[in-house]
């Protein structure tokens, strides 16, 4: 896929682009069918709400051959080879799943301020999410600030130490940043699209999901993508390989 000079001018100053209807019909009931599939196994890569319905699963591609070729696909390859402008490998990849009625949010979040703990020297990461179902304002889009990730790190405070895949997350921001933040920058929008939309988005953007009211699942599938030249140090309690890859082969 194409992305043009507007569009890359738009990620930059936003930290994010939407790109509608990207992937066929065909291609997205398969990729659903195989995620449905993938909801029967079980595993450490396999996170759950309480009520038992998949949140997450990391590494999806190794249960999934069409995931797996989906990584190398042009429509996610060209565009980011336009935004990166240099060589770059698979950091993480995961499906997210927002059960109707019965799962529960992201709070408010930048992604590399987690991922810096992982070893990601700069904040140059960039993630695909791939929508599955239509993603509408009721079933828990991705919700931003756009311009968000100019600012740096914004201000979050420690509330669960030991928090991993869940909505108590480790670090949380206040109302007042978030408002700050917004002041700053052009408020909140949603990313709301139908499947087979793709969006791509930096890591310092600050973003968040809430529960799913609507009647329908929501479906993403996530792919981050980092350059080389800024592939993760070791760091002294590494999470495992499949929440952040050491893989290094160029894409
Ligand atoms: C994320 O923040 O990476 C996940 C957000 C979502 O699935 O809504
Ligand atoms: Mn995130």
């Amino acid at each position: 896929m194409e992305i043009t000079d507007k569009q890359i001018k738009q990620f930059l100053e936003n930290g994010f682009l939407l790109v509608e209807n990207c992937l066929s019909e065909n291609l997205v009931s398969e990729l659903k069918r195989e995620i449905d599939l993938m909801g029967e196994k079980d595993g450490p890569e396999f996170f759950r709400e309480k009520s038992g319905a998949i949140r997450t699963i990391f590494a999806p591609e190794k249960f999934s051959e069409t995931i797996k070729s989906l990584i190398g696909n042009k429509i996610l390859v060209e565009p980011l080879r336009k935004l990166f402008n240099e060589p770059f490998y698979l950091f993480q990849s995961k499906f997210n799943d927002k059960k109707s009625l019965e799962s529960g949010s992201w709070p408010w979040h930048q992604d590399f301020k987690f991922w810096k703990e992982d070893g990601m020297p700069e904040d140059k990461a960039i993630t695909v999410a791939i929508y599955l179902t239509d993603v509408t304002n009721y079933s828990g889009p991705i919700i931003c600030v756009p311009g968000s990730h100019k600012h740096g790190e914004i201000s979050s405070k420690l509330n669960n130490p030991g928090g991993v895949h869940n909505e108590d997350l480790k670090y949380m921001i206040s109302p007042e940043t978030l408002s700050e933040v917004c002041r700053k920058s052009g408020g909140i929008v949603s990313t709301a699209a139908k499947a087979g939309s793709v969006l791509f988005f930096h890591c310092s953007l600050l973003h968040g999901s809430f529960q799913n009211m609507h009647y329908e699942d929501r479906k993403i599938l996530m792919f981050t993508f980092n350059p080389i030249s800024n592939k993760t140090v070791e760091v002294e309690n590494p999470r495992e390989e499949f929440m952040v890859k050491r893989d290094f082969t160029v894409i």
